[in-house]
């Protein structure tokens, strides 16, 4: 996968050179590029922001610089993007875009500052996405959690290639407790059943678990979750029993 990154401040992205997908650089399963589109005005002080039309506190992003910038890595990196506009107003981002993105050849951020954007860049974009209700002073935090969430889905990033499918969201549900030894902590104990071996009670135990979290915090996940007749089963008895 090949993404580049549109932001003035690209010394941001050094957090990406950290941990597993600074480990994807290495492996060259992901190449990652910022490109500074300050470097793109075509004005002597190199000013990316002007104030708005009409009125209002506040400076945009203009137009030009992006665009430019646009142009560059177009010529560089030729072929289909999907192209992401990082902005409060946008789609919320969740697991099955990053899915989505996992599976295309080039990507593209562009993160916005100040203000944000001249409405026209969006001209440009496939995507507008946020990360969220709240307002950041930048794209470049929401742009390495995307990237993040993103190259977990992208084989062999992960060591573990099935973790990502177990976990949170994934499969429509929140994950299960999990615990890790000794056995008895200060006196809280581990639930026998994750020390008995016996895997079939291990798998219907987290199932459960996992079934009863998602309906207690988040039920709404559970209205478009696709359960399995099992699942449902197990759902249909966590109720009765509450
Ligand atoms: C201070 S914000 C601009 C907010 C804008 N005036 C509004 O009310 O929607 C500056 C930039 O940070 C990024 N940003 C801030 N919050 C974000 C969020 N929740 N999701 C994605 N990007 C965000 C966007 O690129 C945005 O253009």
């Amino acid at each position: 996968m090949d993404i580049t990154i549109l932001s003035i401040f690209p010394r941001m992205f050094q957090a990406l050179n950290e941990s597993l997908i600074g480990k994807a650089q290495e492996k060259k399963l992901v190449n990652i590029d910022v490109v500074d589109f300050r470097g793109f005005t075509t004005n002597k002080q190199n000013h990316v922001d002007d104030g708005t039309y009409g009125g209002g506190a506040g400076m945009l992003l203009q137009a030009q610089p992006i665009y430019d910038a646009m142009d560059y890595v177009e010529k560089e990196k030729p072929g289909k993007k999907r192209v992401i506009l990082l902005d409060p107003a946008g789609k919320t981002f969740n697991t099955q875009m990053a899915r989505d993105f996992a599976k295309e050849d080039q990507l593209v951020f562009i993160c916005g500052h100040y203000e944000g954007f001249d409405e026209r860049v969006k001209d440009l974009v496939t995507d507008e996405v946020s990360i969220g209700d709240y307002i950041l002073t930048g794209g470049e935090l929401p742009t390495m959690s995307m990237i993040d969430a993103t190259l977990r889905f992208v084989p062999g990033v992960l060591g573990n290639s099935v973790s990502a499918e177990e976990e949170s969201f994934s499969n429509g549900l929140l994950e299960y407790p999990q615990y890790s030894r000794p056995a008895d902590f200060r006196g809280k104990k581990v639930p026998e059943v994750l020390t008995s071996g016996d895997h079939e009670k291990i798998r219907l135990w987290r199932l459960t678990q996992s079934l009863k979290k998602t309906l207690e915090r988040r039920p709404d996940l559970l209205e478009n979750a696709d359960l399995t007749d099992e699942e449902q089963k197990i759902l249909r008895k966590i109720r009765r029993n509450n």
